[in-house]
């Protein structure tokens, strides 16, 4: 794919900012959904704090892995990453400026460099449109990214560049696979140049044979563009291969954060160490090796979450104080932030497995 019709110069690490420089700063970030009872005069009755004081940090050309079981509000900071939801509270400043001051030009240009791919390949991609719409679509909204003229090249080139024969561009979503799909997906994203990507569990639903060509694939597209990801997943052997730091999220907020390497190897947050504990070692020989934690109970309501640490109805090493006092986020002596009031690292997987 040629440099000037993929928008590859532009669209360089080197050329936008430097690798490493922050992106994305996000302090606080809340959004409580009501709950609401009655069918013609509605009343609030409570409020779901789905997500509830998360703070994050992207650099440009990372890789951020966001972790955690279901429902615990990763979709929902990924929406509100890209401004399809409001937050209740907290901000999400960009390049230094608060995207909910952002007024339309500003606001235009945030939605067009911080793109999303969904989950489900399936229901993301409009069934009546054809693949080459689909990927031209942001270009009606976006029209400066590419001109007219040339609209339907530079299709077949980002359809080349994932991987897909150009020649399908009128072509159905039906008519294609799962992981292809999502590869269309993909194409959607990368067609309007963006500098972050969130992938809101991208390779879930796909065959684990497809699940590597998929992170494969972003992983080279990063390098090629500069990209940074957060990439969403619900079980850390997933992030592991791609992440150059991983947030891992209970019950709406991050209860441990580190780089790859401290947090598989030095988990220090119970649920972490939990989780670890769960990811299958392709290895038989190591298998024995692995710490076995099983985690008792059901995740608690986000509509009425425990007091203090939001962990302690599930936790072993539950005291007074948690049930008293919610454990800030915060380094104490691990080498990276726990929110645990008696973290401390633990080897739950044997550290020499890749
Ligand atoms: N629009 C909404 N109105 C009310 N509650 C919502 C809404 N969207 C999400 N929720 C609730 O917020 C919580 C977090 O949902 P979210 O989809 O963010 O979780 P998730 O971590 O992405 O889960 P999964 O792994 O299943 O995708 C859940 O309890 C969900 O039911
Ligand atoms: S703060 Fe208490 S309940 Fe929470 S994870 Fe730590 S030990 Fe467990
Ligand atoms: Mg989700």
């Amino acid at each position: 794919m040629s440099e000037s019709t993929t928008g590859a110069t532009a669209a360089s690490g080197a050329l936008r900012g430097a690798i490493g420089e922050t992106l994305l700063e996000v302090r606080d970030l809340q959004k409580h959904f009501p709950l609401t009872q009655g069918v013609l005069f509605k009343r609030t009755v409570g409020h779901v704090r789905a997500v509830d004081g998360v703070n994050l940090t992207m650099h440009r050309g990372e890789t951020v892995g966001l972790v955690g079981e279901s429902g615990c509000g990763k979709s929902t900071v990924s929406k509100l990453l890209v401004a399809l939801e409001k937050p209740t509270a907290g901000s999400i400043l960009y390049k230094g400026r608060d995207v909910a001051k952002m007024g339309g030009r500003a606001l235009k240009e945030y939605r067009r460099e911080v793109q999303i791919i969904f989950q489900d390949p399936y229901a993301s991609l409009n069934p009546r449109m054809t693949v080459g719409d689909i990927v031209a679509e942001g270009w009606s909204v976006h029209a400066d990214v590419a001109p007219k003229k040339g609209r339907l090249q530079r299709t077949q080139e980002l359809l080349d560049r994932v991987g897909l024969n150009p020649d399908y561009v009128n072509r159905y979503p039906h008519q294609f696979s799962g992981g292809q799909r999502q590869r269309i997906g993909i194409a959607r994203a990368l067609a309007l140049r963006p500098e972050i990507i969130v992938c809101d569990e991208p390779v879930s639903a796909l065959d684990v044979s497809v699940q590597a060509q998929v992170v494969n694939l972003l992983e080279d597209l990063q390098d090629e563009f500069g990209l940074s990801y957060l990439f969403i997943a619900h079980d850390l052997s997933v992030v592991r291969h791609i992440s150059d730091r991983v947030a891992v999220m209970y019950l709406g907020s991050i209860v441990e954060e580190g780089t790859d390497e401290q947090v598989y190897t030095a988990p220090s947050h119970p649920y972490t160490q939990a989780l670890l504990s769960s990811v299958p070692l392709h290895e038989p020989h190591l298998r024995g090796q692995k710490d076995r934690i099983l985690l008792q109970g059901d995740v608690p309501s986000p509509a009425d979450p425990p007091s203090g640490c939001r962990f302690r109805t599930r936790c072993w090493k539950a005291q007074d104080i948690c049930a008293q006092e919610a454990p800030a986020l915060v380094d104490r002596g691990q080498g990276h932030p726990s929110a645990c009031h008696f973290a401390e690292a633990r080897t739950v997987v044997p550290v020499d497995v890749e």
